[in-house]
C-alpha cells in the first residue's frame, strides 16, 4: 500500500502585506507550532476528509474548488489522473486569521502527494503547484504565504518573488493574537485595489512607502536592531491603517501590547480582523504580552521564537 505524508506550519506578516501584492517585498515570519499534516492512501474510492469537509473529488469542487483544481494538477503531473485515494488533513491553524491557513493546507498536500510518488521536488516546485489553490482562493496571491509557510525562518520575499531566509544573531519573540473576528483576505485584497484605483497617487505613495519600509526592515535584521524594526512595523500599521485594512478592535489589541513594553507591533495578514503581531526582544515581556492580550478578550496568542 503507498502512502504520501506532507506538512506546512502557519506564518505571521512581520512588514509588507498588500503591498507585497504590487511586487514589493515583504518579510514573513513561520510559526512553527501551528501545523497542518496531510496524508494520502491508497483506497478503492477517492474521498477528501479535513477539519470541516468530507467528500468527494465532485463534492470538494463544489466547495473548494481551488484545492479540487490543485488535486487535479497533481494527478495530472503524476500521470495518475485515474487515481483513486483517500487524503486526510488535519490542522490545528486557525483559519481566516491572517495566519496562511490556505497556504499551509495547499502546501502539505502537494508535499504528501510528492512523497506518494516518491518525487524529490524544489521549492520553486511546491510554490508553483500550491499557487494554483491560493490564486483561486485570494483572487490575486503575492505567494508570500506559500514561500512563509515552507520557511524554517523568517523571509525576505522579494519583488521577483524569491524567498531568502533572514538571520537574525539577537533574541526576538513575536507574540501573535487572534482577536477572534475572521480574517477577509480577499475582500480587504479587493478594497485596497478600489482605493487604489480611485486614487492611485495617494494609495500607490502609501504602498511604495509600505515596500520601502520592508526593505529597510531587512538592513534591521541584518544589522540585529529590533528596536528600530520595531519602529517599522508601527508605521506599517499606520500605513496598513490608511489603506483601509485595519479595524478598532485589532488597533485596541496593538496599543496594549505597546503598553506593555512591545517594541512593535501591527495587524497580520489581509486585516478587516484575523490577528495581531508584536514583537519584543525580552520572553517575559513575550509572557506579559501575552497575558495581557487574553485578559483584553484576545481568543487565543501564541509566542514564537524568530
Ligand atoms: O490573510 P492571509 O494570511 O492570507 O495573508 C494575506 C496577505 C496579503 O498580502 C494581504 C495577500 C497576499 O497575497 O500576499
Amino acid at each position: 500500500m503507498n502512502f504520501g505524508f506532507g506538512q506546512a506550519h502557519a506564518k505571521a506578516h512581520l512588514l509588507g502585506e498588500h503591498s507585497v501584492v504590487y511586487g514589493y517585498p515583504a518579510i514573513i515570519a513561520p510559526l512553527l507550532s501551528l501545523t497542518n499534516k496531510a496524508e494520502i492512501i491508497d483506497s478503492d474510492t477517492t474521498v477528501i476528509e479535513t477539519d470541516n469537509f468530507s467528500g468527494s473529488m465532485y463534492q470538494l469542487n463544489y466547495r473548494f474548488s481551488g484545492i479540487y483544481n490543485l488535486l487535479v494538477e497533481l494527478l495530472n503531473f503524476f500521470e495518475s489522473p485515474d487515481l483513486t485515494f483517500k487524503l486526510h488533513v488535519k490542522s490545528n491553524i486557525p483559519s481566516k486569521k491572517g495566519l496562511g491557513s490556505s497556504a499551509a493546507y495547499a502546501v502539505s498536500i502537494v508535499k504528501a502527494f510528492c512523497d506518494y510518488f516518491d518525487y524529490q521536488y524544489t521549492d520553486e516546485e511546491v510554490f508553483k503547484f500550491a499557487q494554483i489553490a491560493e490564486n483561486k482562493n485570494h483572487g490575486k496571491s503575492s505567494g508570500g504565504d506559500t514561500y512563509a509557510v515552507m520557511a524554517e525562518g523568517p523571509i525576505f520575499f522579494d519583488s521577483n518573488k524569491d524567498a531568502t531566509i533572514l538571520k537574525l544573531n539577537t533574541q526576538a519573540y513575536i507574540i501573535i493574537a487572534d482577536s477572534g473576528t475572521a480574517g477577509l483576505t480577499s475582500q480587504a485584497v479587493q478594497l485596497v485595489a478600489d482605493n487604489y484605483e480611485k486614487n492611485p497617487t495617494v494609495y500607490g505613495g502609501y504602498l511604495k512607502r509600505m515596500g520601502e519600509i520592508a526593505d529597510k526592515g531587512r538592513e534591521e535584521i541584518i544589522a540585529d536592531d529590533l528596536k528600530d524594526f520595531g519602529q517599522l512595523m508601527n508605521e506599517n500599521q499606520l500605513l496598513l491603517s490608511k489603506l483601509g485594512v485595519s479595524t478598532p478592535y485589532l488597533e485596541r489589541l496593538i496599543k496594549i501590547t505597546l503598553k506593555h513594553g512591545a517594541l512593535g507591533a501591527k495587524l497580520t495578514g489581509g486585516g478587516l480582523g484575523g490577528s495581531i503581531v508584536a514583537l519584543t526582544d525580552k520572553s517575559e515581556t513575550a509572557k506579559e504580552i501575552k497575558s495581557a492580550l487574553s485578559k483584553s478578550g484576545a481568543s487565543e496568542s501564541w509566542i514564537s521564537k524568530i
